[in-house]
């Protein structure tokens, strides 16, 4: 049985993925934020499937040292379990914040969250990942067009703006994406961004502040069904073959902003290995 890890799986996108390919009998491995939140999830996917094989953790990725707690765990359950392989790996946790908030490291919040935790555990993951030639799928979003990596800044310390952050956060996502297929396809390594395009989830009520919380409770009605963005991360898993495209949404490539180059992608892995204090094994370049 193929084994795929989700972070960001007790709500919205996330949430509806585990249902999805629950039902296709992979087996999931959920990262969550709270016991709590966990526990939740997982007797909710149980209660309509109670054959689906899945299993939550529970940390809090914005902290580093949380996501070297959760990896080493998963890694003794996948060692344990599943001959040490994993097929795919799929970077969804994310947060909207209104104002500059940082890490125990110092580092911005959505930055932190919602790339930087998916290049960290992609990193101690990937041995496994390897071992399966699996797949890495990181939550993308349409917003990372129209911006530019603020290189000399990328904590935006300076005049914060919380939606360029956000639109920042996503475009390192692709970039992340585009770096790994750059160092590691010829490996059988493949690295995917879905767009789920707006999707009527929470995203903007958690830890928001009133103008954010009202418009966000506005906007999300416009939204889809996080059902139509989890049948993408389905498609992406399910092709034997692994797609070779690099952005999907609805289950088809799409286009990416210009910025997506291997240079930038080149400059923010280095950015981001010292950040984290790791170094990724130099792979094959195409
Ligand atoms: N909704 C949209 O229109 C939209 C559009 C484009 C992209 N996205 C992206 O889609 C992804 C999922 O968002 P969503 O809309 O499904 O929102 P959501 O329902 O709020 O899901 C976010 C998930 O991340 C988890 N999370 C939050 N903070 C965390 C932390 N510190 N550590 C670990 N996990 C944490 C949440 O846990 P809790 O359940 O405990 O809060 C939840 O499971 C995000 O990356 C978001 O940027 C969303």
């Amino acid at each position: 049985m193929k084994t795929i890890v989700i972070t960001g799986a007790t709500s919205g996108i996330g949430l509806e993925t585990v249902r999805i390919l629950t039902r296709q009998g992979f087996n999931i491995l959920g990262i969550g934020h709270s016991n709590e939140n966990c526990d939740k999830a997982e007797k909710d996917i149980l209660s309509v499937n109670r054959n689906a094989k899945v299993t939550y953790f529970w940390g809090d990725l914005m902290q580093q040292r949380e996501v070297l707690r959760v990896a080493d765990e998963i890694s003794a359950y996948l060692n344990k379990n599943c001959h040490g392989e994993l097929y795919a790996l799929i970077n969804n946790a994310g947060c909207v914040r209104s104002w500059y908030m940082t890490t125990e490291e110092g580092y911005e919040q959505q930055f932190a969250l919602n790339y930087l935790a998916g290049f960290m555990l992609t990193h101690e993951l990937f041995p496994l990942l390897q071992k399966a030639k699996g797949r890495v799928i990181m939550t993308g979003s349409e917003s990372h067009k129209g911006i530019k990596v603020h290189w000399d800044d990328v904590m935006l310390r300076r005049g914060y703006n919380p939606l360029t952050a956000y639109k920042q956060s996503k475009l390192c996502d692709i970039l992340f994406a585009k770096g790994l297929n750059d160092r590691y396809a010829a490996s059988g390594i493949h690295a995917y961004i879905v767009d789920p395009g707006l999707v009527n989830t929470d995203i903007g009520n958690k830890k928001t502040g009133i103008l954010v919380n009202f418009v966000w409770a506005l906007r999300k009605r416009h939204g889809v069904s996080p059902t139509v963005p989890a049948k993408t991360f389905a498609f992406l898993c399910e092709q034997k073959d692994a797609p070779q495209g690099l952005y999907y949404c609805r289950c088809k490539e799409n286009a990416y902003s210009k910025q997506v180059t291997s240079e930038n992608a080149n400059r923010l892995f280095a950015l981001s290995e010292q950040l984290c204090g790791i170094h990724y094994e130099v792979g094959y370049a195409r």
